[in-house]
């Protein structure tokens, strides 16, 4: 599809001269815009920022870049899933207005240089085991925040620590933008959605939803009384242990906006995993001390 054409009433935009004259246009008479930055291969989750944007915003614009400064060497960068043609069909039917899909060098064109440096919200959990990514995910977010200057930016919860991180950045250099965190969607059994479950084999997929029921374990425990950091994480890991093909990265306990270690597990800290099931690696989080948000 050529950039500027149209599916019923969605537009296609491949370069940011052409996205930034339509995103501009709608903003002449006073729109809402509200920004879904997302690497495609769409699932609930997604579809979920969407529909939120839709019911808060006038004017909907969904990124779809599989943002190669985020994959470190040896990741899944190449065989990340992609079906652009669904993913459009997908955002038309949840009511996007504007879908920007850049190459490669329309973003990072020849020459470009420049990163934004995350602090100490990066150190930890991701940020240890994937050292550059959230450089990588801030210099992408920066740019497609000045690109289309929203209102509001939608992300999932389920990448807490990068929601985290952006919040960072947008407080820091003062991007004039509202953040909308919204929770994690979730498969039947519990599994959270992600692009990445498609790696899963049916035995890993069954195995792969002990991540969920190993954290709401801990949140079960916390809530009946339970504070230690150590006991808690235990908690996690022996039920994780349950399942073979599952294989914990890190388990920590972490201050919710910080993500630095917390002192106590309880009110104002999440329960955070990674774990490589097969040839996925999977994330998920859990808030302690209360009730997941619906
Ligand atoms: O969450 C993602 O899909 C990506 O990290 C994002 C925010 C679109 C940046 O590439």
């Amino acid at each position: 599809m050529a950039t500027g054409s149209s599916t019923a009433a969605q537009r296609l935009a491949e370069t940011i001269a052409s996205a930034r004259e339509m995103v501009d246009a709608a903003r002449k008479d006073g729109a809402m815009v509200g920004l879904v930055p997302t690497m495609g291969f769409f699932h609930e989750g997604h579809l979920s920022l969407m529909r939120a944007a839709r019911s808060e915003c006038d004017f909907v614009a969904v990124t779809i870049f599989v943002n190669p400064r985020q994959f470190g060497e040896g990741e899944d960068l190449e065989r990340y899933p992609r079906d652009p043609e669904r993913d459009l069909e997908l955002a038309a039917a949840a009511g996007v207005d504007l879908v920007f899909m850049p190459g490669g060098e329309e973003m990072y064109p020849p020459g470009f240089e420049t990163a934004v440096t995350p602090g100490a919200t990066a150190s930890g959990l991701c940020g240890a085991s994937r050292p550059g990514h959230f450089s990588g995910v801030l210099t992408v977010v920066a740019k497609l925040l000045n690109i289309f200057t929203p209102g509001r930016a939608y992300f999932g919860w389920k990448d807490a620590q990068q929601a985290a991180v952006v919040a960072r950045m947008i407080d820091d250099l003062n991007f004039p933008v509202t953040l909308r965190v919204l929770p994690t969607v979730r498969e039947d059994d519990g599994l959270a959605m992600s692009s990445r479950n498609a790696y899963l084999g049916p035995e890993e997929r069954r195995q792969a939803a002990v991540i969920y029921a190993a954290l709401e374990a801990a949140r079960e425990a916390v809530l009946a009384g339970e504070s230690d950091v150590a006991t808690v994480r235990q908690l996690i890991a022996d039920r994780i242990g349950r399942m073979p093909l599952v294989e914990p990265e890190y388990i920590e306990i972490v201050d919710a906006r910080t993500m630095q270690p917390a002192a106590r597990a309880g009110e104002g800290t999440l329960a955070a995993v990674a774990a490589r099931v097969g040839a996925a690696r999977l994330i998920d989080n859990i808030h302690l001390g209360r009730e997941e948000p619906k």
